[in-house]
Order: structure tokens, then C-alpha cells, then sequence
């Protein structure tokens, strides 16, 4: 049900789900007019993962700058606005209230329109930044904290018929980095290494029943910690590259394999691969090899739209505003928001 005919609206969209304060302006859910993201990195990485206290008080510093920057780059006033999109959920609940309240707090002094957006539908959606959906579509997520076959039916119509049983794939990449004495956040450091390696380790994967889409990284995450305990034990000695390309080998096999999979059993017509994950460098060389030769579009955001960013947040507020899906005064950030 289509609520806005204009599909040329401008929207200051915000993301503070984790550890990204991000803003950006976007014009009818395609066009980024800017796209600003201040990465907390550095303050996390000496705790080897995301504090959420640290998250939040950085989000706070910087939300008021980060939005202000992102409409004078777009060269934009609160005038030229027809609404705000922000994340709702899921993330850390005192990270999400930051961008929920400035959002809230700009739609009530502007008299603009509020369209709340779930992170993951944000991730999804970044496809619609490169060109327009074919439906029926399919999305595999890969993030640090989601890993999900997603079925898009129509605009923003989705059905989640796949997902991680323990951790996510960013989540397993992040913890062998560690175990490989790798600094936060390893999925680019695993990426990297794995270039130089051999796949030459055995390790497990986890197919899960037959007819099943979902997902399960926690014991190939043990393995590889028990490969290199035991080796260390023994004094012998494993090339980090080799358990970096062995480790990412298995987690491509079960991602690529799933969604080839799903998207044959439903007749997609378009695969989107979205998350922080689809930036590694094997899984996006493994997707365009299973999906060249089909009928199949696949579609990759480029880099900046694949990690947490706010275009992506406009992009699914697109969806939000042509539905006229808006939220009201008592909007919450929601840590564990079901896909909307
Ligand atoms: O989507 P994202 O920025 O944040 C979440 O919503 O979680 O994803 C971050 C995750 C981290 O776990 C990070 O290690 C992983 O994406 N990541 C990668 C690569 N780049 C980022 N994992 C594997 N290979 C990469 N090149
Ligand atoms: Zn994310």
C-alpha cells in the first residue's frame, strides 16, 4: 500500500546502533546526497570489543556534530526536509536511545514526520542505493550480530527463513581473530590473511538438517580454537594464514550453499548480499561465482554501505515514507526488534 506518491523525498536518516555514530541525507531512498560516519574504533579496540557504556557516551558527544555535518555536505536546511529516518532496534539499548532521541527531538522542533527503520532491513535495503529491486529477492546478512536468509516478497515485505543458531558469521570472524592474537575488529584482518594461506586445515561445518536455512558458527569457532591449543601443546607450529583461509573457506561453503539453495527453492530473481561480512573480500569473490551464470541478479553494495552506516537507514526510510509508516512521540530504542 502505497501512502506517498513523491518518490523524490529528502530525509536526514541516523544510525547509533553499535558503534557508528552516522548520519546522512538521502533523496528518494537512491540518491546520497551525504553520508557521514564516525567510527568509535579506536576507543573500543584496547577491550578487544564493543563497551556499551563507552559506545554510548561517544554517541552522545558527537550525534549533534555528526548530524549537522551530514546537511551542511548536502548542503540541506531542516526546511528542505521531509522527515527523519532513524534505527529503532536492534543494537545496544543506550547506544539506539541517542539516535532515537536527537531524531525525535529534530522531528518535534522541525515539525517533520519520524520513520523508525530496523538495522537489518538498513543493511538490506543499502541494495536499493545501487539499483531497484526485483522481487521476489533475496537477502543474506552477515554482520557481527546477524547472520539471516532474508526472502523479500515486495517493497520492505520481509520473511526471515533463515538464521544463526549461536554466533554471528562477524561475530566468529571477530573471535578467531582474537584467538590468532589479531587487534578488533577481525573480519578484515581474517580477510586479509587468509589471501596469503592455504586451505589446508580440516575443520567442521555445520550443515544443520537438510532443509534447513539456518546457520551455526560456534563449533567451527572451536575448532579452530582447539587446533591451535593442541598444536601449542605439542610445540608445533600452524601458519596463522593457513587457520585464516581454512576458517573462512568453511564459513563461505555454508553461506554461498545456503543461499544458492534458497534462492532456487524460491524462484528469486535477485540476491543481495548485506552486512559488515559482505566486505570480505573470499565471500564476495565465492557470491559472484555462484550467481554469474544464472539468471539471477546479484547485487553487492559497495563497502561504505555494507558496515554500519546511515545511508543505508534513509534507503529502508524510503520504504518507511512510501508507506506512510511513521512513529510517534513514544518511540524506544528496541535491542531485540523483530524485522520489520
Ligand atoms: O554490519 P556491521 O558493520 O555491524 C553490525 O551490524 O554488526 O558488521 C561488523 C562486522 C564485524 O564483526 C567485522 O569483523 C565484520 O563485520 N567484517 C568483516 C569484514 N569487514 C567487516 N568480516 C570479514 N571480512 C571482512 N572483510
Ligand atoms: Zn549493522
Amino acid at each position: 500500500m502505497t501512502i506517498n506518491s513523491n518518490e523524490n523525498e529528502l530525509l536526514l536518516a541516523i544510525e547509533t546502533s553499535c558503534d557508528e555514530t552516522a548520519a546522512a541525507v538521502v533523496q528518494g531512498g537512491r540518491k546520497v546526497l551525504s553520508n557521514v560516519v564516525a567510527s568509535q574504533i579506536q576507543s573500543h579496540k584496547r577491550f578487544g570489543g564493543v563497551v556499551p557504556e563507552i559506545a554510548s557516551r561517544h554517541h552522545t558527544e558527537n550525534i549533534t556534530l555528526i548530524m549537522e555535518q551530514a546537511m551542511a555536505e548536502a548542503e540541506v536546511t531542516f526546511s528542505d526536509l521531509d522527515g527523519l529516518a532513524v534505527t529503532e532496534g536492534p543494537g545496544l539499548v543506550g547506544a539506539l536511545l541517542i539516535g532515537v532521541n536527537a531524531a525525535k527531538a529534530a522531528a518535534f522542533a522541525h515539525q517533520l514526520p519520524l520513520y523508525p527503520v530496523h538495522h537489518i532491513a538498513g543493511h538490506i535495503q543499502a541494495a536499493r542505493l545501487e539499483r531497484e529491486w526485483k522481487y521476489p529477492a533475496l537477502a543474506l546478512v552477515v554482520s557481527g550480530g546477524h547472520t539471516e536468509l532474508v526472502l523479500l516478497h515486495g517493497e520492505g515485505e520481509y520473511e526471515v527463513i533463515g538464521r544463526t543458531r549461536d554466533d554471528a558469521a562477524g561475530e566468529a570472524y571477530d573471535k578467531v581473530a582474537r584467538t590468532l592474537g589479531l587487534p578488533y575488529p577481525g573480519g578484515p584482518q581474517v580477510d586479509k590473511l587468509a589471501e596469503e594461506g592455504t586451505e589446508d586445515i580440516a575443520l567442521p561445518i555445520a550443515w544443520l538438517e537438510e532443509d534447513s536455512y539456518d546457520f551455526s558458527f560456534s563449533g567451527l569457532k572451536s575448532a579452530v580454537m582447539n587446533t591451535l591449543h593442541n598444536a601449542k601443546q605439542r610445540g608445533e607450529h600452524i601458519e596463522p594464514a593457513n587457520v585464516a583461509a581454512s576458517f573462512q573457506a568453511s564459513v563461505i561453503e555454508v553461506l554461498v550453499e545456503k543461499t544458492k539453495r534458497a534462492a532456487e527453492n524460491y524462484q528469486v530473481r535477485q540476491v543481495v548480499l548485506a552486512g559488515g561480512v559482505a566486505a570480505n573480500q573470499g565471500l564476495r569473490r565465492a557470491m559472484e561465482k555462484a550467481f554469474t551464470a544464472s539468471d539471477v541478479e546479484l547485487t553487492i553494495p559497495p563497502f561504505t554501505y555494507c558496515t554500519d552506516n546511515a545511508a543505508m537507514i534513509g534507503a529502508a526510510g524510503h520504504v518507511q515514507w512510501l508507506k506512510g509508516n511513521t512513529a510517534g512521540w513514544e518511540l524506544n530504542g528496541v535491542p531485540g526488534l523483530a524485522l520489520y
